[in-house]
């Protein structure tokens, strides 16, 4: 495994490659992260050694995405442990740069999406999704992979790359992965360390929500997206001491709001929350069919979850 952290030795490192192997033959799969890594992670690179021949995983906490309050300077870091992890599961290039590499000045130039930023993390992170989209097309830049893979976890953050990377052209297939959980259900998330004891019991508020919307879909084909909102916020409010940040529940991709199931053309609904605890601000998903037929609407880990 190489381990490189300025950008003209990777594109050097990646040209060899395709010079010696030939460039049709190599394919590049990029899984973008910001450290910490843990077996969510180590999926992205599983799915990206399945589907291409040199995975690139780039270690680079973005400044450009946090907001002035919030944890950039905090935010956890483990380089050692990150480096094992990523030998272990046969990551070809590690790309760490320096915040000094990646912007050597102040820039100029951002990407920004809009539409799609505008609800869900994009209200409550004023900013959050241009950071994002910024370094993740100067990594599509340096890397030029063929496949990139990111977590479902981070629903609004595909839905914001896939409108990026349609709009202006990247040659670049993106690949969503499923959201790992810990056995009790909670999504996995470098933020989790920042939960205390009780905290970590209650965040299953999260993953019961999910739980609860698949079941109220179920029981209500049509249903009104304001009723299973109230529902999910009745729970958490009984079950935690968490605060709501937002409990949205949208047509995806385009992340509109509607009233009822059967006015909806899109071809899935995402159900989205955002609860604080006193150091994390936790997030979780599930995107549904709109077919709202029994057998596919609930996927295996929600039914594992009710268990
Ligand atoms: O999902 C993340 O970890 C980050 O938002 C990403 C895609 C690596 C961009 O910094």
């Amino acid at each position: 495994m190489e381990v490189i952290t300025r950008i003209s030795q990777l594109r050097d490192c990646l040209a060899s490659h395709r010079l010696n192997q030939g460039p049709d033959r190599v394919k590049v799969g990029l899984v973008a992260t910001m450290g910490f890594l843990h077996a969510g992670h180590a999926s992205l690179i599983k799915a990206a050694k399945a589907q291409t021949d040199i995975v690139v995983l780039s270690i680079f906490v973005n400044p450009l995405q946090f907001g002035p309050n919030e944890d950039f300077d905090k935010y956890p870091r483990d380089a050692e442990r990150d480096l094992h992890l990523a030998e272990a599961e046969g990551v070809d290039i590690v790309f760490a740069p320096s915040v000094e590499e990646m912007y050597p000045g102040p820039m100029k130039t951002t990407v920004s999406v809009s539409g799609l930023t505008a609800r869900l993390c994009g209200a409550t992170r004023p900013g959050h999704f241009d950071g994002v989209a910024t370094v993740v097309s100067k990594l599509f830049h340096i890397v030029q992979p063929d496949k990139a893979f990111f977590g479902q976890k981070d629903a609004q953050q595909i839905a914001v790359i896939q409108q990026m990377v349609s709009d202006l052209n990247f040659p670049v297939d993106i690949v969503p992965c499923p959201t790992l959980r810990e056995a009790d259900g909670l999504a996995m998330s470098s933020r989790n360390v920042y939960l205390s004891e009780a905290e970590r019991r209650q965040a299953l508020v999260l993953s019961q929500s999910l739980a609860i919307a698949a079941d109220f879909i179920r029981d209500h084909p049509q249903f009104s997206a304001e009723e299973l909102m109230s529902e999910i916020s009745n729970h958490i409010r009984t079950a935690s001491l968490g605060e709501i940040d937002y409990i949205e529940v949208l047509a995806y991709p385009s992340l509109e709001p509607f009233k009822r199931s059967d006015e909806l053309e899109s071809d899935q609904v995402i159900v989205a929350l955002a609860v604080k605890f006193s150091k994390a601000r936790l997030i979780d998903n599930q995107l549904f069919s709109n077919k709202f037929s029994k057998s596919d609407l609930i996927d295996n880990q929600l039914i594992s979850l009710r268990k």
